[in-house]
């Protein structure tokens, strides 16, 4: 039988790493691929013969198609998920942040993804039942003020699932996004900008939440792993981590001005 594969973006560390690790044990051949090469080769060292890993940046469209053609080398020409993972992120008003900041987080986290979708489709429609997974988070469902770009991305990325849900549908494949919460992982370690300078990172969340009992508390990379696994084997658009968060989520949906005005107020505070 044909070994499973699946190709995984922002694989050195956090929920990219987390999937790798699990796909791994569930038997499956994994490509890992970052900017960071030391994550890379201690993974590589987990995967030996079962994965690949490489040196990419998700924003340099040539190289992706360059990590894909080599990838289906090991693959025949295969893949059962393409993993849209890698993001950033970056915070603060939004005339604060720097611009290239601005820039450089929606190349990542949204022209990175339409990258990965774009390079993989000819695999993807090789495979059957392949499946083109992206993480988008619960901060696509109102827009997050501090983190607006941020939020606008996994918005972007959010719908950009959607429509790829149904026209991927002609090739028998189909498109899924995982919604995390808050999930520990080196992610919170972005800049925070006020003025045009960095004073801060976001560190301070995934920490406080520790001891939330709802929504909001810090999970552990391997639920979302976990998450990734399950929306392989089944068949929903949006993958809510923890799973409590699509009620509430979906709850915003009927109340946006409450929601608006409540963090207007919290703002002028
Ligand atoms: N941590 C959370 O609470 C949370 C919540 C919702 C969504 N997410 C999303 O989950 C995804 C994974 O983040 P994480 O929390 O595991 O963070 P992480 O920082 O642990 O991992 C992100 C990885 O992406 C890599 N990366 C960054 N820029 C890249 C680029 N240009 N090309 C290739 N790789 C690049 C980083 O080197 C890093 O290894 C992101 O899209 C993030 O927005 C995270």
């Amino acid at each position: 039988m044909r070994q499973k594969s699946i190709f995984i973006t922002g694989a050195a560390s956090g929920i990219g790493l987390a999937t790798a690790l699990l796909f791994l044990k569930k038997g499956w051949f994994v490509g890992g691929y970052d900017l960071d090469e030391k994550g890379l080769t201690s993974l590589q060292d987990e995967l030996q013969q079962n994965g690949t890993t490489a040196y990419l940046d998700v924003t340099d469209k040539p190289a992706f198609d360059d990590a894909i053609a080599s990838f289906s080398k090991h693959t025949d020409g295969h893949m059962d998920i393409m993993f849209n993972n890698a993001g950033i992120a970056l915070g603060g008003f939004f005339d604060e942040i720097p611009f290239e900041k601005i820039m450089l987080m929606l190349n990542i986290n949204l022209i990175g993804v339409v990258n990965g979708a774009y390079a993989a489709i000819s695999l993807l429609k090789n495979t059957d039942n392949s499946l083109c997974l992206t993480t988008a988070s619960s901060a696509a469902i109102f827009g997050t003020p501090r983190m607006a770009i941020y939020s606008a991305t996994k918005h972007a990325v959010k719908g950009l699932t959607e429509a790829l849900s149904v026209e991927l549908a002609r090739y028998g494949s189909r498109a899924a996004d995982l919604l995390p919460g808050i999930i520990d992982t080196p992610l919170w370690k972005g800049d925070h900008f006020s003025g045009g300078k960095s004073i801060a990172t976001f560190e301070a969340i995934p920490k406080r939440n520790v001891n939330h009992t709802d929504a909001s508390r810090t999970l552990d990379p391997a639920e979302v792993a976990e998450s990734a696994w399950q929306a392989y084997q089944g068949t929903k658009l949006h993958w809510y981590i923890p799973e409590e968060l699509e009620e509430q989520d979906k709850a915003k949906l009927h109340s946006i001005e409450a929601i608006r005005d409540q963090k207007i107020a919290e703002i002028l505070q």
